[in-house]
């Protein structure tokens, strides 16, 4: 094992190995993540890759690298309504994987979409009040198609500092000026608008709906009013808010009441919806301009048409409220409420992505481990996706879930945050 001296003589960070040292070769990086990978230091990676055994249910086997089979229960699936298991969604695909085979073959401008796919489109667009949409076959590709394409050098565009990477790497992408403003804080958004020179009429406010690493949600109403004030268009990814914030599941700017005021409508078909994916509902033009601009569509083969037709069947159910979001809901809050019973602090979410705050990364590399010897499997979470003071648990609520597995697994948290000393 690994003395502390050696430990710290290794500097393990994660920006540490991002740059090649001076007068190393291009690889070297790659060996001194090796040596730090295998020294069996604790770095939070070693869950990292593990097998899943089965579908995405509440409970089931997971392998781990070395082998050992854990069988957990499961709170760290974005399949928030178990839509990826739901019988009709997965007739919808099985249909379209015999009609049209098992990929496409072509981009979509080409020969890779059908008429599973238009109905995919034409479904989101309802869904969101939109005249078109337009769908990636990756969630991380259309935020960075998107971005790029609508933004350019002339323009600025205004993080939420919470965004999800992949919108970061679209602002860098789009070669346009970046500013950011404090998590959800609106003073810190008029300060940035009120400085943009009047020349610059290029304007996008670009935030989460629903931030990922808090569960909590962007203030649609009062950058709605922001956005009005200075005139700047505004594009929502609400990944982790689409079928299941909202009063109809219509996500974040339906729970604020201004989906006709958002500009473009992102949203990740692989989270709630289940499959893969990743769409921008907007105007006509919009849609139509993205089509020929954002390069990660021109240039990414389509979707497969089996998962479009199961994401077809999922829009059914999501545009009739049908999908089980009151049973998500039930579980939401069932599983907030033991948490914070128990003295956890869970920070501000109002969604199925619920933080367990840890602070400590050496805390929280071990946790993880623990948790998943003893029968509960959740994702942890720190820089670089937070700041690693504010490490954490990701916990997410999933539908099917019952009452009695999420009280076993918060069982087996609590005895774990009693023994690091996070409750009493
Ligand atoms: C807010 C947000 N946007 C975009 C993405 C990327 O989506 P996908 O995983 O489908 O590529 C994610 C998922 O990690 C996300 O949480």
């Amino acid at each position: 094992m690994i003395t502390s001296e050696e430990k710290a003589s290794m500097n393990i960070k994660f920006e540490n190995f991002i740059d090649t040292l001076a007068g190393e070769d291009l690889f070297g990086k790659c060996d001194r993540v090796d040596e730090v990978l295998s020294s069996g230091v604790l770095t939070g990676n070693e869950g990292l890759g593990m097998i899943t055994m089965d579908k995405v249910k509440p409970e089931l086997d997971i392998r781990e690298k070395d082998g050992s089979v854990h069988n957990v229960i499961m709170l760290g699936s974005n399949s928030y309504l178990n839509l990826s298991t739901h019988p009709q969604v997965m007739q919808g695909a099985r249909e379209a994987l015999e009609k049209f085979g098992y990929g496409m073959g072509a981009v979509s401008n080409y020969a890779g979409i059908t008429d599973i796919h238009k109905e995919l489109d034409a479904r989101i667009a309802k869904f969101h009040g939109t005249e078109d949409c337009i769908v990636f076959p990756s969630g991380y590709g259309a935020n960075i198609g998107i971005v790029s394409a609508i933004c350019g050098k002339n323009d600025v565009i205004i993080n939420d500092a919470a965004n999800h990477a992949s919108i970061f790497d679209g602002n860098v992408l789009s070669g346009a000026e970046i500013k950011v403003f404090p998590h959800r804080d609106m003073k810190g958004l008029e300060r940035i608008l009120s400085r943009i020179p009047a020349e610059k009429t290029g304007r996008l406010i670009i935030t989460d709906g629903v931030f990922s690493m808090d569960g909590d949600m962007a203030p649609l109403d009062e950058i709605v009013k922001l956005a009005e004030k200075y005139n700047c268009r505004i594009m929502v990814d609400d990944a982790h808010g689409v079928g299941v914030v909202g009063p109809t599941g219509r996500g974040t700017a339906e729970h604020y009441g201004v989906m006709d005021k958002i500009d473009m409508h992102v949203g990740m078909l692989s989270k709630g919806p289940g499959g893969l994916g990743g769409y921008c509902a907007a105007s006509r033009k919009v849609v139509q301009y993205l089509r020929l601009y954002a390069r990660s569509y021109f240039f990414s083969t389509a979707l497969p048409a089996s998962v479009a037709g199961g994401l077809n069947e999922v829009f059914k159910l999501l545009e009739a409220d049908n999908a089980g979001r009151k049973k998500l809901w039930d579980n939401i809050n069932h599983l907030k409420e033991k948490l914070v019973e128990r003295g956890f602090d869970i920070g501000h979410s109002t969604s199925a992505v619920v933080p367990v705050m840890v602070y400590s990364e050496p805390i929280l590399f071990e946790m993880y481990q623990k948790l998943r010897e003893r029968g509960v499997y959740v994702n942890i979470v720190t820089y670089p996706a937070v700041r690693r003071k504010e490490c954490r648990l990701r916990l997410c609520a999933m539908k099917d879930l019952s009452f009695e597995q999420i009280d076993r697994a918060v069982d087996i948290i609590s005895e774990l945050g009693r023994e690091y000393g996070l409750i009493k």
